[in-house]
């Protein structure tokens, strides 16, 4: 049989592989409810503009509303020979309300109804996705307000550094994720504009008001240049760049909760609702939620490179290439959803070994760099020659087998005869982290009125 929609210029039907090959029901059902929104305001407009009669614009309104809740309770059968959602819609409209749902594709293409919904259900996760992340922030800056004060080793090249707060630390990630936030609402702001009423790609000759099916639909305005409109796809891949780069974000994350909590390091402990066990190791603990988070990073920025390279060699406008931007897309952002809410929940879960955290931050000589700001500030010394006077003592303690507090006051005065008794109030790494009071820096205070802060905004 051949095609109800374009059957007029075949004779027969389509050979099996060409239907396989051809249909997206599988996925873009998705855009059911964008679909059917959009549907019944192109419907609207039409009538409005005299092109169709309003009693048929009526009939179509309500046979799209009867399809909606089919849908929603699981009635409706999606059917792959009629390919996409657009056609499997359109034909159950026909089932339902006869020759007025032929009116309903007069001046549009599938062209323009494709990039319309498919901005509509971008946009809409990109809300979901929004309010995920703010809740992760805020379980965030929940954490870091509750240890403002507790000392944690600081690490670059994944080696003892500076004493820091944990606060501090579940801090970097708020700031990540507010440019994250960023990147998502940047993406949402130019992806606002209605494709509808572009035709399949040079317009249309009837009168349609477009101004008013994009305020319908909640877009800012309607597209400029109908060969753009049909065959832009930049909001998919804004969107997907957005999500690769929060996905990172929440990668390395991860990768830091699957080294704290390996028993060599041991800084960190998830509980019962985070872990795995092992089939055969009955000791097992795995952080498999983490590692998990870790990995979809990779599935979602192959969505993104999936997409960069679909698109980087279409001529305008439209080409059915473009319809596999939906798969990669939809696969990658709820994974990313599913990434944040299981963040989310290991933030709130995970319960710092307080006691080894300090220790840990004193191990490495980790406060040398306060011996040093010491002899500048009291001794007046120029830093360089006060970097290399604690590498000395530095030297000495490692000699010794010592930390930097268990060297006496003669063992340093034998590398410096001016350092007096003092200096040992700045070897400890509570008093290392107190210091830090510059702005942005890791002090209990400061890490105390920042997680205020946060939660302020966050509070709106
Ligand atoms: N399913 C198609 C897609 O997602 C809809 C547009 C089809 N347009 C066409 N000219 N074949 O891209």
């Amino acid at each position: 049989m051949s095609n109800k929609m374009w059957g007029g210029r075949f004779a027969s039907g389509p050979d099996a592989i060409m239907e396989e090959i051809n249909a997206s029901i599988d996925f873009d059902r998705h855009l059911y409810r964008q679909d059917i929104t959009a549907s019944k305001a192109h419907a609207e407009m039409l009538a409005k503009q005299g092109i169709i009669a309003a009693d048929d614009a009526k009939s179509i309104a309500h046979g799209l509303d009867t399809i909606l809740s089919e849908i929603e309770q699981g009635k409706f059968s999606f059917q792959r020979a009629l390919e996409d959602i657009h056609m499997n819609v359109e034909s159950r409209l026909t089932d339902i309300v006869g020759p007025a749902a032929g009116r309903l594709h007069t001046a549009r293409s599938r062209n323009d109804q494709v990039a319309t919904d498919f901005r509509l259900w971008v946009r809409d996760t990109i809300d979901t996705i929004d309010a995920a992340l703010a809740g992760y922030q805020k379980a965030l800056a929940t954490k870091a307000a509750e240890h403002a004060e507790t000392v944690m080793p600081g690490f670059t090249h994944l080696q003892t550094a500076q004493p820091v707060t944990f606060g501090h630390h579940l801090l970097a990630y708020v700031e990540m994720t507010a440019r994250d936030r960023g990147r998502f609402a940047d993406a949402r702001k130019r992806l606002n504009e209605s494709p509808l009423g572009s035709g399949a790609l040079a317009g249309t000759s009837f009168d349609l008001d477009r101004e008013m099916t994009a305020k319908a639909l909640g877009f800012d305005r309607p597209t400029a240049n109908s060969l753009d409109a049909v065959s832009d796809r930049d909001f998919v891949m804004e969107t997907l760049a957005a999500a690769s780069i929060a996905a990172v974000h929440l990668s390395r994350f991860a990768e830091e909760i699957v080294i704290w909590t390996s028993p060599i390091v041991g800084l960190v402990k998830l509980t019962d609702k985070f872990t795995t066990g092992s089939s055969i190791m009955p000791q097992k603990r795995n952080p498999d939620a983490a590692e998990l988070v870790r990995a979809k990073a990779g599935r979602i920025i192959g969505a993104l490179n999936g997409i960069l390279i679909v698109m980087k060699g279409l001529p305008l406008a439209y080409a059915k290439d473009m319809q596999e931007d939906k798969e990669g897309a939809m696969d990658a952002l709820s994974a990313l959803s599913l990434a944040i809410a299981a963040m989310t929940g290991m933030v709130a879960d995970m319960v710092p070994d307080e006691a080894k955290m300090k220790k840990a931050a004193g191990e490495g000589y980790a406060t040398a760099t306060d011996l040093a700001d010491w002899l500048v500030r009291t001794l007046n010394i120029p830093f360089r020659q006060a970097h290399h006077i604690t590498g000395r003592i530095v030297a000495l303690a490692s000699e010794k087998g010592v930390p930097l507090h268990r060297l006496t006051l003669a063992d340093m005065q034998g590398v410096e005869p001016k350092i007096t008794d003092d200096v040992f109030n700045v070897l400890s790494v509570t008093n290392s982290v107190k210091s830090r009071v510059s702005y942005g820096g890791t002090a209990p205070k400061n890490v105390r009125a920042q997680a205020k802060r946060w939660l302020k905004i966050l509070a709106k």
